[in-house]
């Protein structure tokens, strides 16, 4: 309805143009917003305001001019000028039932699909060196529930991930690899499974040999000119690191897969050529022995020139090179339009360095939008950054082995004579959708607090609630199994049936609002109001006990849609539903 409305405006805007009202040239984002208040109607517009300057009239005057030049609509039962000038519009109540029947039947809940884009998702993107660990849980579902949202909307997504594989720590890794095997053979690989202590025993033999800090960095220089022994424990190395990355995948339900990882070394072999492209075109400088890029626009607060490091003096290649490789690699292999990276906030400024070369360096087409989607940090009830009670990183699976706990305590309280097979399946779902919501229903770019306490109420805008929202809406159809529905209409006559209506109407534009920025919480408030929607509906509108038989059938249509639409939100978050809790 949004979209028709700017639409009608975009019309009226352009019959403006031919009649000389505003310049032909004049370029506009027409803007249409839901109103607040329901007397002022449905959704309202300040495109009068907008054009007051330009057209030289008062905003009312325009607003009235705006009105007479609008094309007609079935979809509009009425228009009015309010306050300095807004135009509101109420939207007809039939037209919105025949918006509704038609969702209804439709894949995409009647969703206006945008014009198909190619787009990569980069995102988890861990360092292979190191297990998974809180930090990495943010990218990993954020980027995951947009990925969901941009296929749902049909666009052409690319997901990419990025890991770090390479780098002078791997040396220190195989070094200690390959004691380890010397010592017990084939039982190197199983103490691999435990990467955090791994690494951690491997840097204090590199600290405390220099044997074996020697040893280490042949490795690195075997690994780097291609020594076929160093590669093949290297590929051994990674191939264990990321079947732990891919088990904690599956265990979050996220759609990433082994064909999806396209890491740093990827890009080894094109790493010469972007310094040698750069420096033809005159953008390399010298700096201490390494080779650098000087962007005016990036300084200090000193004003220190800031350069981004393109190869070190000792010929190494840096984590800004193996990007500006990727970024070449994305548009002009993989043709990307758009290219997202769900990637901590506090690499700001290495993407903007980036971004901002490859453009000046023509690395990626002049019309490929480049978007660091970053996101803000998960802190401690303390306020602090996530750490454990001694204050070591917090790994991933040991976070998620809790919220199973905490999850199955509250659903067998709520349960107590349910059987244990269905208990802890519920738990399952309900641990690990609390802990993703958590951080999907918060706004990407704040920091903020993990609370088990709080994720796992079902007071508020949780992942209890909705889902407990949701087996509350489909239980209705248990007892409504035997009507037939075929010939049911939406009519919208109650005020709280026009209300959930108008909700669930808004669905496609929620959508583009949560893909256009990489905005989960959009969603999920979206979901929550379409919940907490639904329920006053449901206390003022009996659905069984129905006055007449075409009011029931009605009902149960936009109960359906409810349904459905709350299912494909949450499916669209990476969260599972479930029939009963
Ligand atoms: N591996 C990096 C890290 O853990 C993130 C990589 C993000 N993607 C990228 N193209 N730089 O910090």
């Amino acid at each position: 309805m949004k979209s028709h409305i700017e639409s009608l405006l975009e019309q009226t805007l352009e019959s403006f143009k031919q009649q000389g009202i505003v310049p032909a040239d004049f370029q506009a984002r027409i803007q249409v917003d839901r109103t607040k208040d329901k007397s002022h109607g449905d959704l309202a517009t300040n495109l009068a305001m907008m054009l007051t300057k330009i057209a030289k009239k008062n905003p009312r005057e325009l607003a009235q001019l705006i009105i007479d030049n609008l094309p007609a609509s079935s979809h509009v039962a009425k228009v009015e000028i309010a306050g300095p000038g807004f135009i509101n519009f109420f939207i007809d109540d039939n037209a919105l039932a025949n918006q509704l029947q038609q969702a209804f039947n439709d894949d995409h809940l009647g969703v206006t699909l945008p014009a198909k884009q190619t787009i990569v998702v980069d995102y988890s993107s861990p360092n292979l060196a190191k297990e998974m660990h809180v930090g990495h849980l943010r990218s990993t579902i954020i980027g995951d529930s947009v990925v969901r949202a941009l296929e749902f909307l049909g666009h052409n997504v690319i997901r990419q991930n990025h890991v770090g594989d390479w780098g002078t720590q791997f040396g220190m890794l195989l070094a200690y690899m390959e004691e380890l095997r010397a010592a017990n053979g084939e039982q190197a690989k199983m103490e691999l499974s435990d990467l955090e202590s791994f690494y951690r025993a491997a840097k204090v033999r590199f600290d405390e040999s220099t044997e074996f800090a020697t040893r280490a960095r042949q490795l690195v220089v075997a690994l780097q000119s291609g020594d076929e022994y160093c590669n093949k424990l290297w590929r051994e190395f990674n191939d264990i690191s990321l079947s732990h990355c891919h088990d904690v995948y599956q265990r979050l339900g996220v759609s990433l897969t082994r064909a999806d990882v396209h890491g740093e070394s990827a890009y080894n072999a094109d790493l010469a050529q972007v310094v040698k492209d750069l420096d033809a075109q005159g953008l390399l400088s010298e700096s201490n022995g390494a080779k650098v890029v000087f962007q005016e626009e990036y300084r200090t607060k000193e004003g220190e020139p800031l350069p981004v490091i393109i190869q070190k003096a000792d010929g190494g290649y840096l984590y800004a090179t193996s990007d500006l490789a990727a970024m070449r690699y994305r548009s002009n292999v993989l043709k990307a339009d758009r290219a997202m990276y769900f990637v901590d906030l506090r690499q700001a400024l290495h993407f903007q360095q980036v971004f901002s070369l490859a453009k000046l360096a023509k690395f990626v087409r002049p019309e490929m939008s480049l978007e660091h989607t970053g996101f803000g940090t998960m802190n401690g009830e303390d306020g602090r950054p996530f750490k454990t009670r001694s204050g070591g990183v917090v790994k991933l699976v040991d976070l998620l082995d809790e919220a199973n706990v905490r999850a199955l305590d509250l659903v067998r309280s709520k349960n107590p004579d349910m059987d244990e097979a269905t208990l802890t399946e519920i738990a399952r779902v309900v641990g690990i959708s609390a802990v993703k919501y958590a951080d999907l229903s918060k706004n990407r770019t704040s920091d903020y607090i993990f609370s088990f306490e709080q994720m796992l109420s079902f007071e508020g805008n949780t992942a209890p609630y909705l889902l407990y929202a949701y087996t509350r809406v489909a239980g209705i159809f248990k007892r409504a199994e035997d009507i037939d529905l075929s010939q049911a209409k939406i009519v919208l006559e109650h005020e709280k049936e026009k209300d959930l209506g108008t909700k669930l109407a808004q669905f496609g534009e929620v959508l583009t609002r949560m893909t256009d920025k990489g905005l989960p919480h959009v969603l999920c408030g979206y979901l929550y109001e379409l919940a907490s929607e639904f329920s006053s509906f449901y206390e003022a509108c009996p659905v069984l006990a129905a006055d007449t038989e075409a009011q029931k059938q009605s009902r149960l249509l936009l109960s359906q849609l409810t349904a459905n639409t709350l299912k494909t939100g949450l499916s669209l978050l990476g969260i599972e539903t479930l029939e009963r809790m």
